[in-house]
């Protein structure tokens, strides 16, 4: 599926017998297999293998999925025994031309299970209605983009593709019309080098936050803000708000609205769920839980918020390299250069199935966005402004994706008034239309994994998700 290199003739002639003692692991060495809890019908699947070729070329980044680097560096191990490499060739970079075959297939095992320990802790800084699994963008980056390249998400949300990319080595450009989603994205992508710094900077701004509480009149919120948190509470982290914004340390106003509401003592508010603004009286009776609504100081909570942040940040020499643009545009009007991306990853919003002002609407006020409703109206979402916005949305991917680029989205169906809306049926007939037939669609991929992994408020989507994958033909 990859032959031929482009490259040179003596590293072909090396990647050769290294293809062929992959495709035949489980006759030739199964106590490879079996040491890495591998079944054949998972090794012969075309990603694992595609993984290990990168390997080989050298520049696949480690990645735990499917114990693919251990079975990686084992069949490695073995070549180098049986002399069918050069020992030189791992360091190599040269092989770095592979040529594609139309064809690539996706595998959901590669993203089952949960991803909560392995991923980069960034990734939870905040929650986020619809965020992606990690282990899919992983996979997805790996198969539809090499390092060095630009990879573009229109509607980034939380910012899991952008920061994959830049875990991964690719230039990440992230877009989305929403400030929190903004707010986040930013400030994953430029959390300081280490922990140290990090603390430093937190215990700066609340020696700044003691200085101006006294200030703040809780009056200034509306009543529904006001009712989430204790007046002197409500105090510091509004007081923390203004100084982040003033200083523009995105990465401290991700972590603080990360522990804004939630039931846990670790968080700021009285209790209420995480995802969605919800106080809880009823299950947490003050009379019965007066602990639950007594004052909670930001500095403990927000110190212990970057601790958790840089448990496993996964930021290593690796992070100077590419570079990284976070955007707050409407994707149907983007100001990204034409055919300045190799690639678009992305997760569009689904046919009316979310509203993503409404479930951050307490974050969002302390963001300065006090009407959340004309936010959502401005987000393409409802029934009535689905597909002509998309359309324009389409329009402008095509104009920034170069020729040869994906666009992969992960989109899924919608039940509305007894009907269900196809969305990546609608989306790559859009597409095909607003390209002049250009944008082509290779598959669709169905993940029919039972999805208790995307974060949704209601049931009207359907369970499973559709990765829609296109490219523009020259
Ligand atoms: C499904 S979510 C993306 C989730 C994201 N992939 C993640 O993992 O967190 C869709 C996003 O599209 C954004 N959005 C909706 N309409 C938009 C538009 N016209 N322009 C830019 N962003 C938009 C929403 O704010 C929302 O964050």
């Amino acid at each position: 599926m990859l032959l031929p290199c482009k490259h040179d003739a003596s590293a072909v002639d090396q990647v050769e017998p290294a293809i062929d003692l992959l495709r035949h692991l489980d006759g030739q060495h199964p106590d490879v297999l079996k040491a890495h809890g591998l079944e054949p019908a998972d090794y012969h699947s075309k990603l694992v293998f595609r993984s290990a070729i990168e390997s080989i070329r050298g520049t696949y980044i480690a990645s735990s999925l499917t114990q693919r680097q251990g079975l990686v560096a084992d069949v490695l191990e073995t070549m180098k025994q049986n002399d069918l490499i050069e020992d030189s060739m791992l360091e190599s970079k040269q092989l770095s031309l592979f040529e594609e075959s139309d064809h690539v297939e996706l595998d959901a095992r590669l993203w089952g299970g949960s991803f909560n320990a392995k991923e980069s802790s960034l990734h939870q800084l905040a929650p986020y209605v619809g965020k992606l699994k990690s282990g899919m963008v992983r996979v997805l980056i790996d198969l539809y983009s090499r390092p060095g390249d630009v990879v573009f998400d229109p509607f980034c949300g939380s910012g899991v593709v952008p920061l994959e990319c830049v875990l991964l080595g690719r230039h990440a450009i992230a877009n989305d019309l929403s400030p929190y989603a903004y707010v986040i994205t930013r400030g994953k992508l430029s959390a300081p080098d280490s922990k140290h710094d990090a603390l430093l900077e937190a215990e700066d701004v609340i020696r700044e936050v003691e200085l101006r509480k006294s200030s703040i009149d809780p009056e200034i919120a509306p009543d529904w803000v006001r009712r989430f948190f204790h007046p002197e509470t409500f105090k510091e982290v509004r007081a923390a708000f203004q100084v982040l914004k003033e200083r523009q340390n995105y990465f401290l106003m991700a972590c603080l609205l990360g522990i804004l509401h939630h039931v846990r003592p670790g968080f700021l508010s009285y209790p209420a769920s995480h995802l969605t603004p919800y106080l809880r009286p009823k299950m947490y009776p003050p009379e019965k839980f007066p602990h639950m609504y007594s004052y909670r100081d930001l500095k403990s909570r927000l110190l212990a918020k970057v601790e958790r942040a840089y448990r496993r940040s996964m930021f290593t020499h690796l992070r100077d390299q590419p570079t990284w643009t976070v955007l707050q545009e409407n994707t149907m009007n983007l100001s990204i250069p034409s055919a300045s991306v190799n690639t678009v990853i992305s997760s569009p919003p689904y046919f009316g199935a979310l509203d993503y002002a409404r479930d951050n609407r307490l974050r969002l006020w302390f963001l300065g966005v006090p009407d959340w409703k004309q936010l959502d109206r401005s987000l393409t979402a409802s029934d009535q402004v689905y597909v002509p916005q998309m359309t324009q949305c389409l329009k402008e991917l095509d104009r920034v994706l170069r020729d040869g680029g994906y666009c992969v989205l992960v989109l899924g169906d919608v039940e509305r008034n007894g009907s269900k809306k196809h969305t990546a049926n609608i989306v790559c007939e859009l597409a095909r239309e607003v390209s002049n037939g250009r944008m082509i669609t290779k598959f669709i991929y169905v993940d029919e994994i039972p999805d208790i992994r995307r974060s949704r408020r209601r049931t009207r989507t359907t369970k499973c998700e559709q990765i829609l994958v296109m490219q523009k033909i020259e």
